[in-house]
């Protein structure tokens, strides 16, 4: 449960329930390749799929699952198929962000009646596996939250076939250790984050957590704007980005120029030994922005004491930030498809809940080098 002092900005609307994050459907260009990179890349299990063997004739879906993780990766089968669009004009990203609610019908119906654009209307399903009920919203650009009420709804969703492919890595000392979606982030365009903050208060009766101003986080170069969106539980946090005024392009507006639309920046996912799971991601292959090694010399005077060595964490590239109540590590990946947009973090959690504003800077730092590199400053 957050803390009320903590919440900023106060919604006037009851709050949808949400429990939580329920999974993360991405469109993709071969989700058959993108599976075995989600497998042996980051760890996680092939417990589903559904395609033409089940009955699916335009689209293929490969469920991956890590501890409290759903990923789910879409290709189509056809070319006028609105996966093979999305693709094309956005190259790989998320389509959906899944929220596990208790009651689909009147969470959707509550959102519409506030203002949000129907995606689909609640669909029930009873099958032998149990009652499963869904229905979709957009949210910014063409992505969708989805309400799930899976009651005590066996295996994925209605419609995939259960798999038991474990990633062969994952055995004896190779656990990765993801354990949960932290938060998920998006990229709106300049002048419109103000927006998209009121639509989660509006239609979701979410509250300010957190915000950043350009004072908070610019560069040399470039700025952004970034308010921090969440349930009053704790357990869905959304920030928002939209691009501000630089010297240089923002990373915002190079994600918004590959991306062709607002989407998601960034997906969160929780550890509870960033080190361990950081080394084994690296050990894999998984490539992270380095982080220069004056930002650890002067650690320990920004952070006081924590429990981990700094030597361990400069090896690895991991960022720390200090709040009130404790610390939190971070670090974040090299973009994981070809165009320069969408990214994971990989975070652990000592005592703090926020997303402190020490890392902001210094992941902005990294990620501008890269956007040098590629021609795109
Ligand atoms: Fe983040």
């Amino acid at each position: 449960m957050l803390k009320e002092k903590d919440l900023l900005d106060a919604p006037s609307v009851e709050e949808i329930a949400v429990d939580g994050f329920d999974f993360i459907e991405f469109y993709v260009g071969n989700a058959l390749q993108s599976a075995y990179y989600y497998e042996r890349g980051f760890g996680f299990d092939l417990v589903g799929y559904r395609g033409l063997e089940t009955g699916k004739r335009d689209q293929v879906s490969y469920v991956l699952k890590q501890d409290h993780v759903y990923l789910v990766l879409t290709g189509a089968l056809k070319n006028d198929d609105a996966v093979a669009e999305h693709v094309h004009l956005h190259g790989d990203g998320v389509k959906t962000i899944g929220f596990r609610v208790r009651d689909c019908k009147k969470a959707y119906e509550t959102a519409i009646a506030r203002g949000a654009k129907s995606a689909r209307e609640p669909e029930a399903v009873e099958d032998e596996n149990g009652k499963y009920v869904s229905a979709s919203v957009y949210t910014y650009g063409e992505t969708l939250h989805t309400f799930v009420e899976r009651k005590d709804y066996k295996g994925f969703a209605p419609g995939f076939r259960p798999v038991e492919r474990k990633c062969i890595d994952n055995q004896n000392d190779h656990k990765v250790g993801l354990a949960a979606v932290d938060h998920v982030v998006g990229n709106v365009e300049v002048g419109r984050m103000e927006y998209w903050v009121e639509f989660y208060k509006k239609v979701f009766g979410f509250y300010v957590y957190q915000y950043f101003d350009k004072a908070d986080i610019s560069t040399q170069y470039s700025a952004l704007l970034s308010k921090v969106m969440a349930n009053k539980a704790g357990s869905v946090k959304l920030p928002i980005n939209e691009p501000a005024e630089g010297v240089r392009r923002s990373q915002i507006q190079e994600y918004l120029d590959y991306y062709l639309a607002p989407g998601v920046q960034h997906i969160a996912i929780a550890t509870r030994d960033i080190i361990k799971t950081v080394a084994e991601l690296q050990r894999r292959g998984i490539e992270f922005l380095k982080v220069p090694r004056s930002y650890y010399d002067a650690l320990s005077e920004r952070v006081g004491k924590i429990d981990e060595d700094i030597e361990d964490l400069a090896k690895l590239n991991i960022l720390v930030d200090r709040e009130s109540e404790g610390y939190l590590l971070q670090i974040f990946t090299k973009p994981v498809q070809d165009r320069p947009t969408l990214f994971f973090e990989v975070i652990q959690r000592k005592g703090a809940n926020g997303f402190g504003k020490g890392n902001f800077k210094a992941l902005f730092e990294s990620i501008e080098r890269d956007q040098a590199e590629r021609g795109n400053l």
